[in-house]
């Protein structure tokens, strides 16, 4: 199978390279790799000058697979959401680890994958290529996902345990910085947007919510103490920013983004650094989770080679 990959940064080049290292067991061929900055043409990638258009770049890559790793933008889903229309248009199945265009629009890319007969996939856009959506595709036939409680955003844990230890906040944000985790405004994680994106990814997937991130009740972890977070840690609790989705009275989906005081025995209290939880609460199924213990990028690449490997199962 050719596949064009679209965002050639971190997740791209650890992909690439996933593919050269697995090539005899999953052959899958780089046809070609677009950024604003350079266009290749593969299989070896050699970046020239920039394609006119994403669409004259798949047009001449010939792939049957676009794999979608542009940056995110949180507010729109874009320049991802254009990307996957493209793909879609000229027949071809796409994967993406960019959580924008769920968050936005994935009832409407869903139904437009239907309509061209092409299969949509985005296993690591949430927990960095951890099962969550293949292992209810795959795994949980039947089974209707009531709501949600996850522990998703690595910064703000690194943020509260730092103020705990008696560091400054500031300096909590300089260390997830460091480990190259946090965005250039870190406000995004600070704020809960981070975890809004995910929830509202995650509702729209699991839950057919039809939300947008705008719609989650949000609430960042700016407005903690260094003295809450002791008092909790002193009374055998810890702050943790959770998010959570549930089905109300009259049907739809609500979502929250809040910090949250948490036992020490709770699930969601167990996860620390760039470590995450996801609890899944179903109907049939009781509550079941995915933790994934310090995840890196080549975790994320190998949840983008984990979905082309289902949608091969599909043809
Ligand atoms: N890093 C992770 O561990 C991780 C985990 C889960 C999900 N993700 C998601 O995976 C995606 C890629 O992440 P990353 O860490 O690889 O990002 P990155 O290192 O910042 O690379 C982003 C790539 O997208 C390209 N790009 C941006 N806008 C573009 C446009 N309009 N047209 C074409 N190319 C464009 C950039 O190249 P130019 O600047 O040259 O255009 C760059 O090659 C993001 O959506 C991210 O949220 C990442």
């Amino acid at each position: 199978m050719r596949v064009a990959l679209i965002g050639y940064g971190s997740v791209a080049r650890a992909f690439a390279a996933l593919v050269a290292e697995q090539q005899k067991r999953f052959p899958f061929r780089i046809a070609g790799a677009h950024t604003r900055r350079g266009t290749a043409y593969g299989p070896v990638l050699e970046f020239g000058p920039v394609a006119g258009s994403v669409g004259e770049f798949l047009d001449r890559a010939q792939a049957e697979v676009l794999v979608e790793l542009s940056s995110l933008s949180p507010e729109t889903g874009e320049p991802a959401l254009t990307h996957i229309r493209e793909a879609f248009a000229r027949g071809m199945h796409v994967v993406t680890a960019n959580k924008g265009p769920l968050a936005h629009a994935f009832g409407a890319l869903r139904a437009e994958a239907a309509a061209r007969g092409v299969e949509f996939r985005y296993e690591s856009t949430v927990m960095d290529g951890s099962p969550v959506f293949n292992m209810v595709r795959n795994c949980l036939p039947g089974v209707k996902v009531l709501g949600f409680s996850g522990a998703l955003n690595s910064t703000s844990k690194i943020i509260l345990r730092a103020m705990e230890e008696g560091r400054t906040f500031d300096e909590g944000v300089a260390e997830a910085r460091a480990l190259g985790i946090t965005e250039a405004d870190p406000a995004y994680d600070v704020d809960g947007w981070d975890s809004a994106v995910k929830a509202a990814a995650l509702a729209n997937v699991l839950m057919d919510a039809g939300v947008r991130p705008q719609d989650v009740e949000r609430e960042g972890i700016g407005a903690l103490t260094a003295e809450d977070v002791r008092a909790a840690r002193a009374a055998g609790e810890i702050y943790v920013l959770i998010s959570r989705a549930s089905i109300g009275d009259d049907g739809r989906v609500r979502m929250r983004v809040s910090p949250e005081r948490l036992a020490m025995s709770d699930p969601l209290a167990t996860v620390q650094g760039t470590s995450n939880l996801l609890l899944l609460h179903t109907d049939l199924m009781g509550t079941v989770g995915t933790i994934s213990i310090e995840p890196r990028v080549e975790q994320t690449a190998y949840g983008v080679l984990s979905d082309l490997v289902d949608i091969t199962r599909t043809l």
